[in-house]
């Protein structure tokens, strides 16, 4: 098959989340199995630096309509590897720039025209270069607009771009909500500024396009794929997603094998395995060297690796109540987020003296660090569509301790509720009392070291391999053609 993927992030050229790890192992995995495979994403600056791009050629210059403007850019493709391509759509106005949403306090203004301008693109190279792609697979807000861009502009030129379009769900929170007035941006038909399309509550929702109007939508876990339904998780809608609740397909993430590996880790002073552990108890005396801790300590280490926000039940583990002080425990904590985040981060560490803050910054060495030196994670998530770290954890022997929601329900089984199967530790959402609990099981268990040994087996033995979901995406795109 012919495959398009567009998005806002791919691993490893620019990441700010779990998105761009997903989208970077879902591509490389189908073009092994020998589609082809081409994925859009804005040129942005740090892309453009990165080494590989000296082998990036230009492949087209195109302007787009903008509202009553033209609007250019071009094109620069690279081969990232057999059946895979990168396809850079720049213009420095919009994406040479630091970040690619906005600074840590505040998205940036003109994130509308930024990536109705990407979508735009996309469709617009799909014409001049009649790929004619059998599926254009969108992610997320920043490319929802997609779906509805190709058929309009099928309708308008009477001839097919593309087979079928899918859109994933990566995260109802961000929906891309903009001002009324940017709508005249689209260029799309009036009619589609209305209930039954873009329009919501008055403005204008670029995720609703990729629900309304994509042929096959997905998202990133089961029990999501549930919660979304409800008021409680639908962020305004789930009445919009009760209308394609019956297309709504689940298909879980997995690990990318050739990134998160403790056997291969190149980011590791020492590999392991399953069978020999030794490593890892190198990679614990490293971390809390690198902490400026007591290496030899010997009490349970645990770590975190987030972007800290509402979404990650960062307020419950900052409200943590002297459980970090005294000689008890350790904890690591790698977060980006805001100004406010950031300061009661400072002050937790200060006011706990187990507890080590090495943020704000995105640090992929350092992560890979604390996956492999902690002995247990922590991902107090208020609702977590998949999340990721929690199977890199049970992939490195570091058992998570997760709450009940979304993918950390579908991926970590409880150890007090399955004695024989679980990996994990499980606690309900937002309930400081339960989180606390779930802190003290871990040093229980920590402490009887024959079944915390029976827990890390269990948990570096579960198969998480990317081949599944790539097999099932694989098999959506062949059932919707
Ligand atoms: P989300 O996409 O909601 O942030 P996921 O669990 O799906 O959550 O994925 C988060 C990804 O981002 C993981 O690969 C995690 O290791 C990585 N990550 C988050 N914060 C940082 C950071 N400060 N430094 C390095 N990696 C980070
Ligand atoms: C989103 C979600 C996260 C998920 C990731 C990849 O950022 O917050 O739970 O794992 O996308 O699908």
């Amino acid at each position: 098959m012919k495959i398009v993927h567009a998005a806002g992030e791919l691993f490893p050229y620019i990441k700010t989340g779990g998105l761009a790890d997903v989208v970077g192992a879902t591509t490389r995995t189908l073009a092994e199995y020998g589609h082809e495979v081409a994925v859009f994403l804005p040129g942005y600056r740090s892309i453009l630096d990165h080494p590989d791009m000296v082998n990036a050629k230009r492949l087209c210059s195109f302007g787009v309509d903008m509202g009553s403007d033209i609007q250019k850019g071009e094109v620069l493709s690279l081969n990232i590897r057999k059946n895979l391509t990168l396809h850079l759509v720049c213009r420095d106005e919009y994406f040479d720039r630091s970040y690619p949403y906005g600074r840590p306090d505040r998205d940036y203004d003109d994130n509308a025209e930024r990536f109705i301008f990407f979508s735009k693109a996309v469709v617009e190279v799909l014409i001049r270069t009649s790929l004619k792609p059998d599926i254009v697979h969108c992610h997320d807000w920043q490319a929802a607009l997609v779906p509805i861009l190709v058929r309009i502009e099928e309708r308008r030129r009477a001839s097919a771009i593309a087979g079928k379009t899918v859109f994933t769900i990566h995260n109802l929170a961000f929906q891309g909500i903009f001002p009324r007035k940017v709508f005249g941006l689209t260029n799309l038909p009036d009619e589609l500024l209305s209930m039954d399309g873009l329009e919501f509550y008055g403005q204008v929702n670029l995720l609703k396009g990729g629900i309304l109007f994509s042929d096959s939508l997905t998202t990133v876990s089961p029990t999501y794929a549930r919660e979304i339904l409800t008021p409680e998780f639908g962020c305004g809608m789930d009445g919009v997603l009760a209308l394609r609740s019956e297309d709504l397909v689940s298909i879980l993430n997995g690990i990318d094998y050739e990134v998160w590996n403790p056997e291969t880790d190149p980011y590791l002073p020492a590999t392991y395995s399953v069978s020999n552990l030794k490593g890892k108890n190198a990679c614990r005396r490293a971390l809390l060297l690198k902490c400026g801790m007591d290496e030899g300590y010997t009490g349970p280490v645990f770590g975190i690796i987030s972007r800290f926000t509402q979404q990650k039940g960062i307020d419950i583990l900052l409200e943590t109540k002297d459980f970090f002080s005294g000689d008890r425990a350790r904890l690591i904590l790698l977060g980006n987020g805001s100004t406010e985040y950031r300061r009661r981060s400072v002050e937790f560490a200060k006011a706990n003296d187990g507890v080590v803050y090495l943020g704000p910054r995105h640090d992929e060495a350092v992560s890979h660090l604390i996956e492999a030196g902690s002995d247990f994670f922590l991902m107090p998530s208020v609702f977590e569509p998949c999340g990721l770290n929690q199977m890199y954890s049970q992939r490195y022997g570091t058992i998570p301790l997760v709450s009940r929601v979304g993918g950390l329900a579908d991926t970590v089984v409880d150890i007090g509720e399955f004695p024989d199967e679980g990996t994990g530790i499980q606690f309900p959402p937002s309930d400081p009392e339960a989180f606390r609990k779930a802190l003290e099981r871990a040093v229980t268990l920590f402490e009887d070291k024959k079944k915390m040994a029976g827990v890390i087996e269990r948990a570096m033995k579960k198969d998480f391999s990317w081949k599944t979901a790539a097999r099932a995406y694989e098999k959506l795109y062949t059932e919707i053609l």
